[in-house]
């Protein structure tokens, strides 16, 4: 395994998918009852957009400033954006970027939950990796209500659901280096849909083969799950030789209405974070409500 999300950290697909954790998280939070959020792929927890700028043994381009970096400065977020890059604000100048024209530290979905979490909601983060881990664990090590273990985050989710809670927010945001990464996660979800089958799944995906996306479609489908949809986003158009034009997120049992917030903020971001012409954004049912 190579991947690490330093890299990448506050990219266009992050922007997605932190954008609509964020919506997500606020969403269970209409409950006054507390609830589990399981991080599957949580990987370090947070990132320090310089240090990913110069690499391992060479200099790498950045992937923020064509994400986080194009909102930054905009005084013109609607704000169901504005939410989330004011979460990215607070923990940056927390971490001590203080003049900050631009984010120096960036966080990653656990920080970002971390947050937003109340006395009565929990955390449980897994990692595989083990430097990854290493560092989420330090990261987290004072921390009440936050469970961190390396592991892989699949089998995981077996141990943790259904929580005592009865309510959870699961993030599957696999890193696909692996061939069968979309064979893992029907797998992994049909297990979870059975052991808590009102529990929220979302699920990070690259649109890099169209067709690959359509096939675990119709493999969730044949599961006959709950309501479901996909939120996605393109910055470039089909024939635009960049190799991940896109990415998208599955939500199964999305809570009420929230299509209502997300639809709005991936048109809004398609817009602000399109990089040639041709990109887009839209959210698809596969499974309707009622
Ligand atoms: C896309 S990154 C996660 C980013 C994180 N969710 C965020 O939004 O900040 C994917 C992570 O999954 C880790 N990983 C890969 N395979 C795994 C597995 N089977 N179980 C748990 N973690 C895994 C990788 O090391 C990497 O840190």
């Amino acid at each position: 395994m190579n991947y690490r999300h330093h890299y990448h950290a506050g990219n266009f697909a992050d922007v997605l998918k932190h954008a609509a954790l964020v919506r997500l998280v606020r969403a269970m939070q209409r409950k006054e009852k507390g609830f589990l959020y399981l991080d599957t792929h949580a990987g370090r927890g947070r990132y320090d957009l310089v240090a990913a700028a110069r690499g391992d043994t060479l200099e790498r381009t950045p992937e923020w400033p064509e994400g986080i970096g194009r909102l930054w400065a905009r005084g013109d977020l609607p704000e169901i954006v504005a939410d989330y890059v004011a979460q990215v604000r607070a923990f940056d100048q927390r971490e001590g970027d203080i003049i900050n024209p631009q984010p120096r530290f960036y966080p990653g979905s656990p920080r970002l939950v971390r947050a937003l979490m109340r006395p009565q909601d929990r955390m449980a983060l897994f990692e595989q990796q083990p430097e990854e881990s290493a560092l989420l664990k330090e990261e987290f090590i004072y921390e009440r209500g936050v469970g961190v273990q390396t592991a892989d985050g699949y089998a995981a989710m077996r141990g943790q659901l259904p929580p005592p809670e009865k309510r959870a927010l699961v993030l599957i945001d696999p890193p696909f280096e692996a061939r069968d990464e979309f064979e893992n996660i029907a797998g992994a979800v049909g297990e979870g849909l059975r052991r808590l089958p009102a529990g929220t799944f979302a699920i990070w995906y690259p649109l890099t083969e169209r067709a690959r996306v359509d096939v675990f479609f119709n493999r969730l489908m044949g599961m006959k799950p709950p309501p479901t949809f996909a939120l996605e986003l393109t910055v470039v158009g089909p024939a635009h030789p960049m190799k991940m034009k896109g990415c998208g997120l599955v939500v199964i049992n999305p809570p009420w209405q929230i299509e209502l917030e997300l639809a709005p903020l991936a048109t809004w971001l398609a817009e602000a974070l399109s990089q040639a012409p041709g990109g887009g954004a839209g959210l698809h049912w596969l499974v309707r409500e009622g």
